[in-house]
């Protein structure tokens, strides 16, 4: 891995990946560190450069590993340390990096602090959750978790007050006003960055303060704590990255990146919902004037972009119109909405049609900022509605369409989780090896399109210049730095599209299609081109 390059995130590309869902090593029916290890050859394979796994820390699993009850040891269904520093050292061997989930906002009602907190008032640990004696206070600040919470207060018996959350009412939330608090999350950075981590997915983010009058949330005082994080990382690990999860609009997320002092990297959260409007409208408009309505970013940052995560669909950064209007077309069956958002996975949502599916992730490999892939939606896995709360989105990882396709060898009745079983979605249907098999498949596919990606870092860094004069259902857009220009184009429509498109001065000239390497020819700097439904071509210039 080339050390060297501190600005490796870049030009990555990102797997988010649960450990409980992916390889279980020991037949109990959880997936576990061990399972993840022995299966980084397929993600080295697929082109991956940067591995994020959700939290494995103990915890009570209130929230899948979100409500953390001891940050320094991991979750015994998940292994030791060792199987830890293990997956660390054939990571970093693969010429891959791997970065954690922080859970900087909150621990887990059951962490020792809390307990500690809730049961003494003259405790040093009351100080680092946040009371009061009514639940009027903060009154401007939303509930997250709507469907299931009704208050950010909850009463303590044992402590005689009511506490602060902002998810679940088993997650307190810290209280960063008190600087121990501060203190020990960067205790906590520094031991797995002992360990050797690439750096730290941060959770909820905005939410680290609360201030009267204010919606609690991007207070100047949550920037102030960043920056101190971040030089604190600059110092002592150069090289190491924070990426922000701050489901925010564009401007609110640009000041995480401050002036390159805060986030290395930050998810894009607008841009999401809008590829699937674009692609159901058949329409580029949703995209574009996201993107358009982005700040420029300082050189040293970048976005990470992404089109389905371990959460619902979030359709928080979207008016209450376009909601309404993403749920009837993408949530018909009320089961499938949760929150502000819709439980599904990327597959079911685009009807399970690969041509929808693959136009999806040609958005998602050539619109700025670095993509990240959630495991399993490269094979086109399905979801289960059934299931509550997100885990229909977290079920097992199909390797084959053996025993639990092939993800663990134990008795079915012991998986943390059933595996998929719908007709189009079961192993017999999608799996890895079925997926590796066929040439032309989702899989072979996007490994084809990162391959493509990683050679050329005009797609990284490039800047972003929109063809208008064509009709909308096309999103066509040049990708150009100093010695490069790619033409990249979509029909997000299920109709052939048949444009001519201005691509030079007015002479003759070759293009290559990248991903079919099949030459066009422009004539007087113009160049026709016939798109099939939903088809998509990344055009290279030869000279
Ligand atoms: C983040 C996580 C989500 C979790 C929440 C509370 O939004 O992505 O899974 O429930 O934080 O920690
Ligand atoms: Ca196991």
């Amino acid at each position: 891995m080339d050390r060297k390059n501190k600005i490796w995130y870049k030009n990555a590309v990102f797997y988010e990946l649960y450990v409980r869902a992916f390889f279980d090593s020991n037949n109990d029916g959880h997936g576990d560190l061990r399972g993840m290890t022995q299966k980084l050859d397929y993600l080295q394979d697929l082109g991956i450069d940067c591995l994020w796994i959700m939290p494995i820390y103990p915890s009570p699993l209130k929230d899948d590993g979100y409500d953390i009850a001891d940050y320094y040891q991991i979750l015994p269904e998940y292994g030791i340390l060792d199987d830890f520093k293990a997956l660390i050292d054939e990571v970093h061997a693969r010429e891959m990096r791997l970065i954690v989930d922080l859970v900087l906002n909150h621990t887990s009602d059951q962490h020792p602090w809390f307990q500690a907190a809730r049961s003494d008032k003259e405790s040093p640990y009351r100080d680092y959750y946040v009371w009061s004696d009514t639940s009027y206070k903060y009154g401007d600040a939303r509930i997250i978790f709507l469907d299931t919470e009704t208050s950010n207060w909850t009463w303590d018996e044992v402590a005689g007050q009511y506490y602060w959350h902002r998810f679940y009412s088993s997650q307190p939330d810290l209280n960063y006003d008190n600087p121990r608090v501060q203190e020990e999350m960067i205790k906590v950075m520094q031991y797995w960055l002992d360990l050797g981590v690439d750096g730290f997915r941060a959770d909820a983010v905005p939410y680290l303060f609360e201030r009267e009058g204010t919606n609690c949330e991007n207070l100047p005082e949550t920037h102030a704590f960043i920056k101190r994080v971040r030089n604190f990382l600059d110092q002592n690990y150069p090289g190491r990255i924070l990426l922000a999860e701050a489901n925010q609009w564009p401007e609110d997320v640009r000041a995480y990146f401050g002036d390159g002092d805060e986030f290395h990297m930050g998810f894009h959260f607008p841009v999401m919902p809008r590829i699937f409007m674009a692609l159901r409208k058949g329409d580029r408009t949703p995209i574009k004037s996201i993107l358009d309505r982005t700040p420029e970013i300082p050189e040293n940052c970048q976005w990470c972009t992404f089109l389905r995560n371990h959460d619902e669909l979030t359709l928080e950064m979207v008016t209450e119109e376009e909601r309404e209007w993403m749920w009837k077309e993408y949530a018909p069956d009320v089961r499938m909405r949760l929150n502000l958002g819709i439980r599904r996975r990327l597959a079911p949502l685009l009807d399970n049609d690969q041509r929808k599916i693959e136009l999806a992730y040609s958005l998602l490999f050539t619109l700025p900022g670095s993509p990240i892939i959630y495991y399993g939606d490269e094979i086109g896995m399905g979801d289960d509605v059934e299931l509550p709360d997100r885990n229909g989105v977290r079920t097992p990882m199909q390797w084959d369409s053996d025993i639990n396709a092939g993800f663990s060898g134990t008795d079915a009745s012991l998986l943390y989780s059933p595996i998929i079983t719908h007709e189009q979605y079961n192993p017999q249907q999608v799996s890895v090896i079925k997926q590796i098999s066929l040439s032309n498949s989702l899989y072979n596919r996007i490994r084809k399109m990162i391959q493509i990606r990683k050679g050329m870092h005009i797609f990284s860094r490039g800047s972003l210049e929109w063809v208008e004069a064509i009709p909308d259902a096309l999103a066509a857009y040049w990708r150009k730095n100093d010695s490069e220009k790619v033409l990249v184009i979509n029909n997000l429509s299920n109709t052939k599209q048949n444009v001519i498109i201005q691509v030079d001065e007015p002479f003759e000239n070759i293009w290559v299609e990248l991903l079919t390497e099949r030459s066009y020819e422009s004539k007087g700097g113009k160049m026709r081109v016939e798109l099939e439904p939903f088809e998509y071509m990344w055009f290279k210039n030869l000279i």
